[in-house]
């Protein structure tokens, strides 16, 4: 929501900035301003000032600056939305509703945090319910405390009959509207009005935003020895280990962190981010003492998410581990992890990469060989700039020269995706400085051995011995640079019209991707729209409403059989995984790096 100015001015204006800071820090008034040692990076002689005529703040050790409302945000990690709450309040003042849409969405969002907390509870006291106690049996039996248990607000969904979730709701007042639009219910498809709960017989994981709302749960099913449905069930097939919750207005899945509104304290002390795959994972972290285990959700981590971790970290050490199983699925992973984050590098703010041991995820690797073991992964992550080494080493024998050319150059391309010019300058010299140290001087001019290039005392030839992977799609010579581009784009489209369920992993690059063609952009266009506003569409319906939205013409361009001949992974029906990997080499290759649109 935007406010006008006016009312920003306003509340500048009747809360003195020294107030307000000077009620987290210890401020002394200097001449007009006020001075202190500022809270945002380490010091020890006072750089920080705060002006109450110009309402603003600023370090000259750091460069912090900011107004009232920025400082609640970046001291206090608040929203946007909330700091203003809270300083209108203070002020005595009432935010204004810009507009009646605003207005009602932001009603619609309040509701519907009610309502998930309302739910959390009422999973919460089922869990804790004597006739559930076999649920809560095999929580402990998985070695959960009680004390964590209760922290992230575990819970159970019971199985249908014995549900009355929808009747606790309905009795305390919400709309069964909201009930699935909060995705916590479905549309029977056999009996007209009848609504039936997302989540049955399901251990139940909250998931909390940063400041703490419920947004949206994760449910895990029960193994057969405590209720859980037989294996091959009565379909055949098991049931999906974990659901989560749709996305709805107040939970987009590609935004907040599993755990991270519990770690935000932790890591404003300086406590270490760790992110690991999932639910089970942050929550046996936590339980052997790990402050700030954090994971996204069921998805690849995304930009945001490691932004939303920065911000929540001292700013003069934002390094976040990213943790990755120890196959070559979890280097993949990594190597794409590696690839997101350069382009948002800042100065003092980085990734690194810890692989767990092949045969396990955190949880299973402290159950089995204790607290230490995981410590020992976090001490031996990666820093970035080695990962990009180790990556762009994969599969080159150094021995030969034009090798080492390829080689340098590939580091270079990398870093050239770094847009904070200042990381991207220091990362283009340490990649000269290493590759002269690691090939080139062996003696130097007085006949000294040279210093070691690699200071840290690492092996520096990288990957002699690991297999050359080829490129999985082949370009095509005879055509030109922009009409290999084009087919490109229409394989993309075609993929994420086919496979609709790619867009939540995707639909971020789809919306990045330089589309030379007017037509195709405006079906890109439409096709974001449409995905944006509806969950589940499968590749029949997103068809069908591309064509009833005057797109038939240019859908049959994207789908003819010239097309299908030469990348037949577009077609409908193949797995999903496939359309992944078919969407990633494509993307790797035509577009990663590219100028985005
Ligand atoms: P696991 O398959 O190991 O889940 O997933 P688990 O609940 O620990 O199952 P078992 O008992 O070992 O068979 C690895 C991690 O990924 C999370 C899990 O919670 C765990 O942290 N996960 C898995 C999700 O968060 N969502 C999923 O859809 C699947
Ligand atoms: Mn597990």
């Amino acid at each position: 929501m935007s406010l006008p100015e006016a009312f920003k001015d306003e509340l500048r204006a009747r809360v003195p900035l020294s107030d307000i800071i000077g009620k987290r820090m210890k401020l002394v008034r200097a001449g007009h301003e006020y001075k202190g040692c500022c809270p945002f990076h380490k010091e020890k002689t006072p750089s920080f000032t705060v002006n109450d005529q110009k309402g603003f703040y600023h370090c000259f050790g750091c460069g912090a600056h900011g107004d009232s409302i920025g400082f609640l945000m970046n001291h206090d990690n608040m929203s946007f939305m909330d700091a203003v709450e809270q300083l209108a309040s203070l002020a005595g003042m009432q935010v204004p509703k810009s507009s009646p849409a605003d207005e009602q969405r932001y009603k619609k969002q309040s509701g519907l945090y009610d309502l998930m907390e309302a739910a959390a509870k009422y999973f919460e006291q089922q869990l804790h319910d004597q006739k559930n106690k076999k649920i809560l049996q095999y929580l402990k039996e998985r070695g959960l405390s009680s004390d964590v248990i209760k922290s992230f607000r575990l819970g159970y969904a019971p199985d249908g009959d014995a549900d009355d979730l929808q009747k606790s709701l309905l009795g305390a007042g919400f709309k069964t509207g909201d009930l699935l639009d909060a995705g916590l219910f479905k549309n029977s498809s056999r009996k007209q009005g009848d609504i039936y709960p997302f989540f049955r017989n399901r251990v139940i994981f909250p998931v909390l935003d940063v400041q703490g709302r419920v947004v949206a749960f994760g449910g895990r099913v029960l193994p057969a020895a405590y209720g859980g449905p037989p294996k091959n069930g009565t379909s055949g097939k098991d049931a999906p280990k974990y659901i989560n919750s749709p996305e709805s207005v107040i939970f987009h899945k590609g935004r907040g962190l599993y755990g991270l509104s519990r770690a935000r304290k932790a890591l404003g002390g300086g406590k270490v981010a760790v992110v690991v795959e999932g639910y089970m994972d942050v929550i046996a972290l936590a339980q052997a003492g790990f402050k700030a285990p954090v994971a996204p959700l069921g998805t690849a981590l995304t930009e945001e998410q490691i932004e939303a971790l920065w911000k929540a970290m001292p700013e003069d050490n934002r390094t976040p581990i990213l943790c990755f199983d120890g196959d070559a699925a979890g280097q993949r992973a990594a190597a794409r992890a590696m690839e997101r984050v350069l382009p948002i590098l800042k100065p003092d703010h980085s990734v690194k990469f810890a692989f767990l041991p092949e045969e396990h995820d955190p949880d299973s690797l402290i159950k089995a060989e204790g607290r230490g073991a995981m410590e020992r992964v976090l001490k031996n992550a990666i820093p970035l700039f080695d990962m990009i080494w180790q990556e762009c080493a994969r599969g080159r024998d150094m021995a030969q020269p034009e090798v080492k050319a390829g080689f340098r150059a590939a580091l270079t391309r990398r870093a050239r995706n770094i847009s904070d010019l200042s990381v991207q300058k220091f990362f283009i010299n340490e990649i000269n400085q290493r590759i002269d140290g690691a090939f080139l001087a062996r003696k130097t001019s007085t006949g000294a051995p040279a210093k070691k290039a690699y200071a840290r005392g690492k092996p520096v030839t990288p990957g002699l011995n690991t297999p050359y992977r080829p490129d999985s799609v082949k370009a095509q010579p005879v055509k030109s640079r922009k009409s290999r581009q084009i087919d490109r784009m229409r394989v993309l489209l075609g993929l994420m019209i086919s496979y609709p369920a790619l867009y939540d992993e995707f639909g971020e690059s789809l919306g990045m991707l330089p589309m030379a063609d007017t037509e195709y952009d405006n079906i890109r266009q439409a096709l974001i729209n449409l995905l944006d506003t509806h969950n589940n569409l499968d590749y029949q319906a997103v068809k069908q409403h591309l064509s009833e939205s005057g797109y038939g013409k240019i859908l049959e361009n994207i789908f003819n059989d010239a097309l299908y001949l030469h990348a037949g992974f577009i077609k409908p029906g193949q797995t999903l995984e496939l359309a992944r990997q078919a969407w990633q080499d494509v993307w790797n290759i035509g577009f990663r790096g590219a100028k985005t649109a």
